[in-house]
Order: structure tokens, then C-alpha cells, then sequence
């Protein structure tokens, strides 16, 4: 079956006060069921007609969490990162406890995904063309200029997907805006499927540094029992940066498959708005509140009532002693309040 490989670090300062270094986006029961994003990633898998136990890769600091959700499930595997080293080393660890061949099925575990089925059609399709050799990514029609976000341009028709022209990760504004102009272009969902052979390859070709660093980390570690812990020292030399940038930007052997799966980006409360149940007139409610003539407001308070009147377009957030009060097109940039960046 497909390994999946779910991924989950980050410190999520987007999602102030509610996450913290603590507690990280993945690990929030950010959901309308109460259900953490890591959870959900983990239910997406669970079907083993089509997918082999998961592979976790986690930070240190994090691993009580990923314990809570995963001790009941058989064959699961963690993997524990003495420090956060990004996404292209992460995924290089998993890639070096598994077979060559296996096909690995990377899952970031900050999303909302709503069409299970969609999801699971696609696995089936990328995981193909995964055994071909290609690297795929997932192509999301995009919505608008997002500058979070990499950008894919589809290219030939390869097997049930297409080839990628081009993958630029984090566009600036006008160039996402051309990119959208140009209708070629997907938003990149942050899903990848790929032989744990050819991601060490095209690694060792477009990073050798990193991943020779990554291999050290591996030979030096340590497994016990269901968790392997990678070599702390051999760990802090590993240079930092993601998939996109390191193997993805770079790799002649893109592919990818199209999927309308009701994905969101949870990467601020207003995409986190959007993945929410909504009343009649687009407000969503988390805890007491009283909304009065009030248009898309989103109230997610864990004690205080909050009463609301004659506001729109607004995100009211409390958590313990912290509030936040921002605008909705304000919630892009609540990582760089203050309070929202540990001391
Ligand atoms: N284990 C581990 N270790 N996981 C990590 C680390 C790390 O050091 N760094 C990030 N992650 C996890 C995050 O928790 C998340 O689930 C996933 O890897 C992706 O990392 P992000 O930091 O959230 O990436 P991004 O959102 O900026 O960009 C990626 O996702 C976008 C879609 O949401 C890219 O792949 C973009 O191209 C893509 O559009
Ligand atoms: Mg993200």
C-alpha cells in the first residue's frame, strides 16, 4: 500500500492566541467535530485497501500530541526530529526508513480537506505515476492571488495527470497575479507522492549538503521500538528549507494530478472561517456569543461571551487572557503581532 507520511511542525503564529509553540496548528481541534487537522489527516488515511500504516514525522516537543492520536493505531510509526530542520529534511528522514520502492504519500497535516473520496482518487492516480518515477504534486484550481501558496503550470497530459512546466513556491503578488491571468496555473495543495528512492535522488542531485547531512542524521540514529530518533547532533547541521524550494523548483520529473477535494488552507482565521460551518449571513460561531446585524463575523471564544453588533468582515478571538480583534483581510498578518511571537 501507500505509505502515508504525515508531516507536523511549525510554530502556526497565524492562529494566535489560539495556537502556540505548545500546540501548533496540527494539534488544535480546529474542526467543526472538535477534530485536530493531525486527526483528520490521519481518518483520510485510514483505509488499507489502498494505504499501509502511517508514518509520522514530528518534532520533539511535540510528540505527547502525536501519542494521543496515534497509539490506536496498528503499525504506525513515528519518526522524532530533535529540532525543525523544514519539510525537504523531514520528508528525507521517512524516505530513509522505507524500501527504495515504496511509494510515500506526503501529507502535511495543516489542512481541511472535505471530499474524502476526491482525496482517495487521487492518492490512487498520483501513487501511479509516483511508481513511474515522477514526483507529483496535487493541483488545486485557485481561487485568487494567494502569495502563501506555490503555483504549478500544468503541462502534457502524463497518465491520469500532467506534467509541470513550472513550479514556483511563494510567488510575489504581481506574479501570482499573472500566473492566475494566465489559466495554466494551480495552486500547489502541499500533498506529494513519490518512491522513497527518487526523493533521495533528486535531493543528493539538487542538495547534496542537506542530504548527506539527513543520512548522517539516519546512520547516527536510534529506533526504539515504534519511534526512531534521528541524531540530534548530526540533526542541528542540517540546513533548513522546504520541498518546494530544495526538490520541487528544481526537478525535471514533475508531475501532477488535478483534485477538487474542498481543500483549505487553514493558514489564518479567515481561511479557517471559510472551512467552518456558517450561518445564514456568513458569521461563524465558537463559544457564547450575541451577534446583532452582523455579516461574516467569526467569534471563537473559550470562555468570555462576546456580543457583537453591527460589524462585518471582522475576527474576534479569545484564549485565556489573550484577545484578538482583527479585520478579515487583518488576519494575514496576526503572525507578526508581538503577542503573538514567544519571547
Ligand atoms: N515534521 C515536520 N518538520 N513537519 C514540518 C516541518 C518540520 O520541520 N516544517 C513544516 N512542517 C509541516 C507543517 O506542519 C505542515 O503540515 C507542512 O509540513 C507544510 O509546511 P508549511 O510550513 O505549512 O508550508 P507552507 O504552508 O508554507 O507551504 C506549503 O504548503 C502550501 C499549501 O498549504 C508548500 O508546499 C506550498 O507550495 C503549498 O502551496
Ligand atoms: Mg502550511
Amino acid at each position: 500500500g501507500i505509505v502515508p507520511v504525515v508531516l507536523c511542525g511549525g510554530g502556526g503564529t497565524r492562529l494566535w492566541p489560539r495556537s502556540r509553540l505548545s500546540r501548533p496548528k496540527p494539534f488544535l481541534p480546529l474542526l467543526d467535530d472538535n477534530s485536530t487537522p493531525f486527526a483528520a489527516t490521519l481518518a483520510r488515511c485510514a483505509d488499507d485497501t489502498l494505504f499501509a500504516p502511517p508514518l509520522i514525522v514530528a518534532g520533539a516537543a511535540h510528540l505527547h500530541h502525536v501519542e494521543a492520536e496515534t497509539s490506536q493505531i496498528s503499525g504506525a510509526q513515528v519518526i522524532v526530529e530533535p529540532a525543525m530542520r523544514n519539510t525537504a529534511a523531514a520528508i528525507a528522514l521517512a524516505a530513509h526508513r522505507l524500501d527504495r520502492d515504496a511509494v510515500m504519500l506526503v501529507c502535511p497535516s495543516d489542512h481541511f480537506i472535505a471530499d474524502t473520496d476526491a482525496f482517495r482518487r487521487a492518492a490512487r492516480d498520483a501513487a501511479t505515476l509516483a511508481s513511474e518515477g515522477w514526483l507529483v504534486a496535487f493541483g488545486i484550481a485557485p481561487g485568487e492571488p494567494e502569495t502563501g501558496y506555490g503555483y504549478i503550470r500544468q503541462g502534457e497530459p502524463l497518465g491520469a495527470g500532467y506534467r509541470i512546466d513550472r513550479f514556483v513556491e511563494k510567488p510575489d503578488k504581481a506574479r501570482a497575479e499573472a500566473f492566475l491571468a494566465e489559466g495554466t496555473y494551480y495552486w500547489n495543495g502541499g500533498l506529494f507522492a513519490f518512491t522513497a528512492g527518487t526523493y533521495l535522488d533528486e535531493l543528493a542531485m539538487h542538495r547534496p549538503a542537506l542530504a548527506a547531512a539527513v543520512g548522517e542524521a539516519v546512520a547516527q540514529g536510534q529506533a526504539d521500538g515504534a519511534h526512531f530518533h534521528a541524531d540530534p547532533d548530526a540533526f542541528a547541521r542540517i540546513e533548513s528549507e522546504s520541498i518546494d524550494y530544495a526538490v520541487m523548483e528544481n526537478t525535471t520529473r514533475a508531475a501532477m494530478v488535478r483534485v477538487d477535494m474542498g481543500w483549505s488552507d487553514i493558514g489564518n482565521w479567515k481561511s479557517l472561517q471559510a472551512a467552518r460551518r456558517h450561518d445564514a449571513d456568513g458569521n461563524t460561531v465558537r463559544g457564547t456569543a450575541e451577534l446583532i446585524g452582523c455579516r461574516n463575523v467569526m467569534v471563537d471564544s473559550d470562555g468570555p461571551r462576546v456580543s457583537v453588533i453591527g460589524l462585518e468582515n471582522v475576527v474576534i478571538v479569545i484564549d485565556g487572557d489573550d484577545i484578538l480583534v482583527t479585520s478579515a483581510e487583518g488576519a494575514q498578518r496576526v503572525g507578526t503581532l508581538q503577542g503573538a511571537t514567544p519571547a
